[in-house]
């Protein structure tokens, strides 16, 4: 979609009141964004709260953090909202709903007392950010 076609669109939409869910005209302004930025900072203080052995505080940022991948799974990234097809948008869902079963996993391992088996399905989720960055995420976003 050309730049002028898009700024058309974007005027369109709040001259009907719906720019804030219709359209978003840069990468950090969509909905997915906004959840990104909470598992980042989610990410962190789960690792520490699992090295010092603090479960209740794990669990916790384990439960926010599947809220907003959960969440996201239903959004659209920046890269897919002009020309990704069906099969682009089922694959993020699928990498989105991989990454909630390995939040569950990582919750059950914490509940049967398995630090170390928590902390490898941190990692797997790890790679998941880093294939998932690398499949969806626009070049244009930080
Ligand atoms: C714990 C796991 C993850 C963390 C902490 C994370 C963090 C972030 C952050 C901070 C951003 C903002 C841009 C930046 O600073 O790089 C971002 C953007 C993005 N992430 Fe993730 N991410 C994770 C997992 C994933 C996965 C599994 C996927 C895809 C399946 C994904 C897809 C995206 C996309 C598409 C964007 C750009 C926003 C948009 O297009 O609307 N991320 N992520």
């Amino acid at each position: 979609m050309t730049l002028n076609l898009k700024r058309f669109l974007a005027a369109t939409a709040i001259s009907f009141g719906l720019a804030a869910t219709a359209y978003a005209e840069s990468c950090d302004e969509t909905a997915l964004y906004a959840n990104m930025e909470t598992m980042a900072d989610n990410m962190r203080p789960l690792v520490s709260a699992i090295r010092s052995n603090n479960i209740e505080e794990a669990q916790s940022r384990l439960a926010t953090l599947r809220t907003a991948a959960v969440d996201a799974s239903d959004e659209t990234p920046y890269s897919l909202a002009d020309g990704g097809d069906s099969a682009d948008i089922e694959a993020f869902q699928n990498a989105m709903t991989d990454m909630v079963a390995r939040l569950d996993e990582a919750s059950a391992a914490l509940e049967a007392g398995d630090t170390g088996a928590a902390a490898s399905h941190l990692q797997a989720i790890g790679d998941m950010r880093k294939d998932g960055h690398r499949q969806f995420k626009d070049r244009s976003c930080r």
